[in-house]
């Protein structure tokens, strides 16, 4: 099935009806030598991954799954942005296609990131994305809820395009965010300066200038629970998010953000 035509940077797509993680089968690839540009789209996943350990679950067809595999060519400190990059195209992808010949698209228009690449309308998570490294190769996955109904959310912090009364198909969405995801993907690799980068993840970003409260990896200065709260004032030239709390600004590298106000 052409799904999606290859081409440009992505050069092989293949569609499977079913694998454990669409991001351990490329990260394998990538360990063979698979090369840059190979996409590979599950119907269903039995064992999908999240970030911080988490699993990713969906009931089967009921929304995207897939991975790219990526080999880029920048200075490994540049690296820390891709994530966050390949939120900034799931979010451009969707407010593109909020208004489609007249047809309005509910909540797609309010698609914003939550620090680092959460994918939320109206507060509700809608996608997320995990990147793995894996040698000099990344391989970037994309779960997003597409027609979930309300007793199908794995959470109920979670939302679908359905949901949200953004009706869409699988394959045109997976087609917007490709197109978006390669377009930024050139521009990361090619001459974007690290101000155009961080510009363009502030105006998609919802975690700045709200108070937060943010579940670290491990314990920190400042919060040796692992909990820091305080305001999320930017995000700094690594990609990290900057918290103001009451000992001053900590940039943090990962972490799980929860929006307070
Ligand atoms: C998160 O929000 O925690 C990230 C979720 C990423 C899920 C996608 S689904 C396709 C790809 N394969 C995986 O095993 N995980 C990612």
């Amino acid at each position: 099935r052409a799904l999606v035509r290859p081409g440009g940077v992505w050069r092989r797509i293949e569609v499977v009806d079913e694998t454990g993680s669409t991001n351990a089968d490329l990260a394998e690839a990538a360990r063979g030598g698979a090369e840059e540009g190979l996409v590979l789209v599950a119907e269903a996943q039995t064992a999908g991954r999240g970030r911080l350990d988490r699993a990713w679950t969906a009931p089967p067809r009921s929304g995207l799954a897939f991975s790219v595999l990526l080999r880029p060519s920048v200075p490994v400190a540049r690296l820390g942005w891709l994530p966050l990059l390949a939120g900034v195209a799931v979010v451009s992808a969707l407010r593109g296609f909020a208004e489609v010949e007249g047809v309005s698209r509910g909540g797609m228009a309010d698609a914003a990131l939550k620090w680092p690449n959460d994918v939320l309308i109206h507060g509700r998570k809608l996608a997320g994305i995990l990147a793995e490294r894996v040698g000099d190769a990344v391989v970037l996955g994309i779960g997003l809820n597409v027609s979930l109904r309300a007793g199908e959310l794995p959470v109920p912090t979670a939302t679908s395009l359905t949901l949200e009364d953004a009706p869409a198909d699988r394959d045109p969405v997976l087609r917007a965010i490709l197109r978006e995801l390669a377009h930024r993907y050139v521009e990361f690799c090619g001459d974007w300066t690290e101000g155009e980068l961080r510009g363009a993840y502030r105006e998609v970003c919802a975690t700045l200038g709200r108070q937060v409260r943010v579940e670290l990896p491990g314990a920190v200065a400042g919060a040796p629970d692992g909990v820091l709260t305080g305001e999320a004032v930017d995000v700094d030239a690594n990609g990290c998010l900057v918290v103001r709390a009451a000992d001053g600004d900590h940039a943090l590298s990962a972490g799980d953000v929860v929006h307070v106000r």
